[in-house]
């Protein structure tokens, strides 16, 4: 989706993509197996940490949201760019969420059970450059998390 952005990044470097189904084991294994690939970029700690969390919140919502009512599968792709950019698709083929502007807006939640803080979106969109959300009632939600790497502080070095 959207090769428009691409040029932007430069040159494709590598490429990963990940099918698991949408059960709650798979929620480490995705995130652990995003921060593995992206490793190969030298990501400094924070941004390593970023993308962890920002995956494990969108992988999250697949399992506890998208598949409330039927099982499936959930789908990972990640690019990533000779600039030092990830980009990671999440994509899950659920329920779907009926008003994208609400459902990202800090604390909005439609969990009954009071387990959830309604602040995964907000997550995804601090710890990563830019969030992207397309969803479709029925059909499925496609979330796009990207981030350009930054340069190591000395500290981190
Ligand atoms: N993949 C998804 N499929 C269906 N609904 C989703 C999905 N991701 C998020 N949502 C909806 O958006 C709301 C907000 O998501 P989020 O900010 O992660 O908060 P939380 O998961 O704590 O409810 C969720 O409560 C849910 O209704
Ligand atoms: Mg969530």
């Amino acid at each position: 989706m959207d090769n428009r952005n691409c040029k932007r990044y430069r040159d494709e470097i590598n490429k990963m993509e990940l099918t698991l189904p949408a059960i709650s084991v798979n929620e480490g294994m995705a995130r652990a197996a995003v921060a593995a690939f992206c490793a190969q970029l030298s990501p400094s700690p924070t941004d390593l940490a970023d993308i962890k969390c920002a995956v494990s919140e969108a992988v999250t919502n697949c399992i506890v949201h998208a598949y409330k009512h039927k099982k499936g599968n959930f789908y990972i792709t990640v690019n990533l760019y000779s600039d030092k950019t990830v980009r990671i698709e999440v994509l899950d083929k659920g329920c779907g969420i009926a008003d994208v502007r609400r459902a990202r807006e800090p604390l909005f939640t439609t969990d009954a059970a009071g387990e959830r803080s309604g602040m995964g979106f907000t997550v995804m969109e601090n710890f990563m450059d830019r969030l992207t959300v397309s969803s479709r009632e029925g059909k499925g939600t496609l979330v796009v998390l990207t981030k350009r790497l930054g340069r190591k502080t000395a500290e981190e070095e």
